[in-house]
């Protein structure tokens, strides 16, 4: 089994992580997408919301699963005997960053690659922070995130009053 693991926080998914997750499922036979449970970046979205987001947009791929994972990168994905880590490069702004983490991980586990992923230049400019932002300020985050997000991020920053009888 040719597994790899595509990490992140996730938080939330975005079409851009989508569309680099099913790019690894052409290449690979599962993508273990695996949440970190970092709780340093005091996500918005708990760890199991997170997973269900992403379980609901990637259950019509058969090679696609989703779990978390806590502590180091290369540990988890030792345990599951993944070959490769996946991460996504939209721009040189996220060579540096992920530079750095691919020799350490490699450092750290030498036996396992990481492989970069582009997604289609219009997700380039998406990420979860700024629709975060776009959707606390009230904006349309439509074609930045799937549906069940946008909904997840309406509900977190403005939760609507249950309706009366
Ligand atoms: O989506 P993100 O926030 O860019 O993902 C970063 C993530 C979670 C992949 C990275 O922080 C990570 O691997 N964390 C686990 C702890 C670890 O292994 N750190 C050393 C990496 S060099």
């Amino acid at each position: 089994m040719l597994r790899a693991v595509y990490p992140g926080s996730f938080d939330p998914i975005t079409n851009g992580h989508l569309d680099v997750i099913e790019r690894a499922s052409h290449i690979f036979e599962e993508v273990l997408v695996a949440v970190a449970q970092n709780d340093q970046k005091k996500p918005l979205f708990s760890a199991e919301n997170r997973i269900a987001l992403i379980e609901t947009v990637t259950r019509h791929n058969p090679r696609i699963r989703v779990t978390s994972f806590d502590g180091l990168l290369v540990d988890f994905a030792t345990s599951v005997s993944a070959v490769a880590l996946v991460r996504g490069l939209r721009a040189v702004s996220d060579f540096e960053f992920e530079f750095q983490m691919a020799l350490m991980n490699r450092k750290l586990q030498p036996k396992i690659e990481t492989i970069f992923l582009t997604p289609r230049e219009e997700f380039s400019y998406i990420s979860s922070r700024v629709v975060k932002e776009i959707a606390r300020l009230g904006g349309d985050v439509t074609g930045f995130v799937p549906e069940n997000v946008a909904f997840a991020l309406a509900d977190a920053y403005h939760p609507q009053p249950p309706s009366q009888p």
